[in-house]
């Protein structure tokens, strides 16, 4: 029988993997690969790639907590009923949309609109930036998702 919990760990699960799979393959596979282009076409193509890429993103930055709260309510009755690793699931991932909102409205606005105005030497400035944060997400998710998959069966 499905019920709402086997639903929230199912969408649960999945916003997780596009969202930790999508940096993953962003920072380790299309970054190093787009090296072989020159700047403007480079630039232009990433801020295409995030501009649908993110899209995804934000939907997922709602759907993971919603499912999450809903789960932690449903497995264990409430937070304090959770084990540990729910709680550094929680705190985790509450750290990951908060540099992504970061990301979104800092680094990501100034790199589209120094693309647009093709300023490169700016551009490239934000897209450190954007990579770091991206870099650092990409590690908490991976953790993340170890702690959120196995952590029933240590803690
Ligand atoms: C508000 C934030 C979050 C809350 C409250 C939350 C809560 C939960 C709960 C209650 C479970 C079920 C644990 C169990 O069955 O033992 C779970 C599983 C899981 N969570 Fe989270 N979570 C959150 C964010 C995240 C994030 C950001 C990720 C990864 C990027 C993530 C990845 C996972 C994974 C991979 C599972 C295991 C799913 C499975 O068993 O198939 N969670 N989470």
């Amino acid at each position: 029988m499905i019920d709402l919990t086997a639903i929230s760990i199912a969408l649960h699960a999945v916003a997780a993997v596009v969202w930790v799979g999508g940096m993953f393959f962003a920072y380790t596979v299309l970054r190093p690969a787009l090296t072989m282009f020159e700047p403007p076409q480079r630039l232009a193509l990433l801020s295409a790639v995030f501009e649908r890429f993110f899209v995804f993103v934000w939907i997922i930055v709602i759907a993971l907590p919603a499912t999450g709260y809903l789960l932690v309510f449903r497995l264990f009755g409430g937070f304090a009923g959770a084990g540990a690793y729910i709680h550094v699931m929680h705190m985790v991932a509450l750290v990951m949309i908060g540099l992504f909102v970061f990301l979104y409205f800092v680094p990501y606005r100034h790199f589209r609109a120094a693309v647009v105005a093709q300023k490169w030497p700016a551009a490239v400035g934000h897209l450190n930036t954007i990579r770091r944060i991206i870099g650092i997400n990409t590690i908490l998710g991976l953790v993340t998702v170890i702690i959120g998959a196995s952590g029933r069966f240590w803690a």
